[in-house]
């Protein structure tokens, strides 16, 4: 039932192609500029949303919110739904909550939401599992249809989740009249190409298992990123942790001056979300003060970059895309990084310690 791979994990980071299509697929309008995402909700109805979401899935909501506040100029916050159900949350009947689930029966979840409905929150759930708990306590839901997910540690469920909020903040900015026709058009025309480019990045195993061979005994790792890419970074130092055990940490590269900065020498590898965008050139300068101190980068950047490679120690390329859907390409590296260096360190990759598939005790 795997497939002929190894492991779940490792199907699961191959069927990310053809999830995507699922996803996306059917709901993209190109002509139009639209998608049609069949929800009751009015998008005019609502003034901001809190995405809550616990783990992988509450980084797709930071990613989310990101997405949400460029297209559609929607206030928008991601939290942790074990924090904001035991806070006392400003919520009104504008609020849109939205749950993010791969397996629709995360506990904070669920009582996250129902402390967002109780002051009054409309809601939406995007969701992996049909008919899980979630699904049935949401007003609507936007299923990200990645299938079933069997490997604990979540990988196309997490891409999936990126392509449903890219879905969501086109919508919105469609309604809102913050997006025009032409950019969603063009926003539109990258999405579909995102199956094939996640196609042409799994092609990259060969070099990341090489550099996973390199630094496999490193004791620590640090991943960097900015803007759109800080949410790529944290879910790469989690996979790493989940399946390796190794001990990883993630920053918004900008924030490694201000402390992190210190724990960086010659035994510390740093991945860097380095690719195309706005910012690239500031995280650029936060690859130099990684080298200047000893620090060993592994960068992931857009393909032609040829600047990188002079100041990185590895490159992994991926295939150019809108940098607002770069994270849906750049991560899948980071997945693979962590099944090699986990399959390297004799770990039970589908079954890491102390883990399970849904939490469903707090
Ligand atoms: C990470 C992972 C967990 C889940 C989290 C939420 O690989 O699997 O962090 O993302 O427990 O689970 P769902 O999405 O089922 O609510």
């Amino acid at each position: 039932e795997k497939g002929g791979f190894p492991h779940y994990m490792l199907k699961e980071i191959y069927e990310q192609p053809w999830v995507l299509e699922n996803t996306l697929g059917g709901r993209l309008q190109e002509e139009a500029g639209e998608v049609a995402l069949g929800l009751a909700l009015d998008p005019l109805a609502v003034e901001r949303v809190h995405f809550l979401a616990c783990g992988t899935a509450a980084y797709a909501g930071w990613y989310g919110k990101y997405l949400l506040e460029i297209l559609a100029r929607l206030p928008a916050e991601w939290e942790v739904a074990s924090e904001y159900r035991y806070r006392d949350p400003v919520v009104d009947g504008k609020t849109l909550a939205v749950v993010i689930s791969q397996s629709g029966e995360t506990i904070d979840t669920l009582e996250a939401l129902r402390e967002a409905k109780r002051r009054g929150a409309r809601s939406l759930g995007v969701i992996n599992a049909k008919g899980s708990t979630l699904t049935r306590e949401v007003e609507d839901v936007l299923y990200i249809h990645a299938g079933p997910e069997i490997g604990v540690a979540s990988t196309k469920a997490y891409t999936a989740m990126l392509a449903a909020m890219a879905l969501l903040a086109l919508w919105f900015g469609r309604a809102r009249g913050t997006l025009a026709k032409e950019e969603a058009q063009r926003l539109i025309r990258e999405m579909r190409k995102l199956p094939r480019l996640v196609e042409e990045t799994l092609e990259r195993r060969p070099l990341v298992a090489h550099i996973a061979e390199k630094y496999h005994q490193a004791r620590d790792f640090l991943f960097l990123g900015r803007h759109v890419q800080a949410p790529t970074a944290y879910e790469g130092a989690l996979k790493l942790k989940e399946i390796s055990y190794i001990h990883a940490e993630a920053y918004p590269a900008g924030e490694m001056k201000h402390g992190p900065i210190a724990l960086i020498d010659e035994h510390l590898p740093v991945v860097v979300l380095a690719t195309r965008g706005p910012l690239y050139e500031k995280t650029l300068s936060n690859i130099q003060e990684v080298r200047a101190r000893g620090g060993k980068v592994i960068a992931i950047a857009t393909e032609g970059d040829e600047e990188i490679s002079k100041l990185a120690q590895d490159v992994i390329y991926v295939p150019e895309v809108h940098p607002l859907l770069a994270p849906i390409v750049s991560v899948v590296p980071l997945q693979l990084l962590a099944y090699e260096i986990a399959v390297l360190l004799g770990r039970d990759v589908d079954q890491p310690r102390n883990l399970a598939k849904s939490v469903t005790v707090e």
